[in-house]
């Protein structure tokens, strides 16, 4: 379970806030899109949840912790929980695909084990049930450069796995990628939400795919959550209130 109450974020000191009385619940097995116009917040209710940022007010609770505690331990503990994918995949380009799997496991080795490659068996094993399971069998010794697009993402959300995360928040996952390589990623994240329970959060700039895969929609306008309900209620008149009338 994900949950915001009243989260109000700040950047600035005098520009209105990016995000404001954001309360949002999400439970696990759901898979929700985030909707709204560039600037809305959807980045900052996303960052929000995995402590990236840290709001003045209100407060974020991964599976009823706090995500701001005040001991670091605490705080990556409940870190851990929370994994994250993004437009621009972040993958490290000169490691092999199986290396940046496993670095999606820093959370819970040694920073020496880890730089020293000593990897155990058993997350090695688990690096490569992952690979398969998003596609990627028989692709672990190539380097992360070399893959498409698509591939990358699929990387991402095997690295993502390897947390073993109770959320998912993709930040535009599929922006970056063609029509049909972005559904496919969609279907793989609607189909892992399923398998493992995840509590499943993405920002959505294609309200087409957003329909096609998420039940519920957030649509987010000036910081505000202006619409929370189901995909299939969205509306021109609720597109009209997320976007503006001179939106999609
Ligand atoms: N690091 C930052 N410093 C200052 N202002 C920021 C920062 N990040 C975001 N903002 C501002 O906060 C507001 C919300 O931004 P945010 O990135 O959350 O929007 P968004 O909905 O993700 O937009 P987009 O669809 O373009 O990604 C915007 O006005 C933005 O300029
Ligand atoms: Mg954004």
């Amino acid at each position: 379970m994900l949950a915001y109450k009243d989260v109000t974020k700040t950047y600035t000191p005098g520009q209105p806030p990016a995000l404001l009385g954001a309360t949002l619940r999400v439970a696990p097995g759901e898979m929700v899109a985030l909707l709204g116009p560039s600037g809305a917040g959807k980045s900052t209710l996303i960052r929000c949840a995995n402590g990236l940022v840290r709001p003045e007010a209100g407060a974020v609770t991964v599976a009823g912790q706090p995500v701001i505690t005040l001991g670091s331990a605490e705080l990556r503990a409940v870190r851990r929980k929370v994994a994250v994918i993004f437009q621009e995949f972040h993958l490290i380009d000169r490691f092999s695909v199986l290396k940046n799997v496993l670095t999606g496991r820093l959370g819970q080795v040694s920073f020496w084990r880890a730089a020293l490659g000593l990897w155990s068996a058993a997350d090695v094993a688990m690096a490569r049930e992952l690979l398969a399971r998003v596609g990627l069998e028989g692709q672990e010794r190539k380097l992360a450069r070399e893959l498409s697009g698509g591939q990358r993402q699929r990387v991402a959300i095997a690295r993502a796995m390897m947390q073993a995360p109770e959320i998912l928040l993709g930040d535009e996952p599929v922006a970056s990628l063609d029509p049909v390589t972005g559904r496919s990623i969609l279907r793989l994240i609607a189909d892992l939400t399923v398998e493992r329970r995840l509590t499943t959060v993405l920002s959505l700039h294609d309200v087409t795919l957003a329909r096609e895969f998420c039940l519920r929609a957030v649509g987010v306008s000036g910081g505000r959550i202006v619409y929370d309900g189901p995909m299939a209620d969205v509306t021109p008149d609720v597109m009209n209130a997320i976007y503006g009338s001179g939106g999609v």
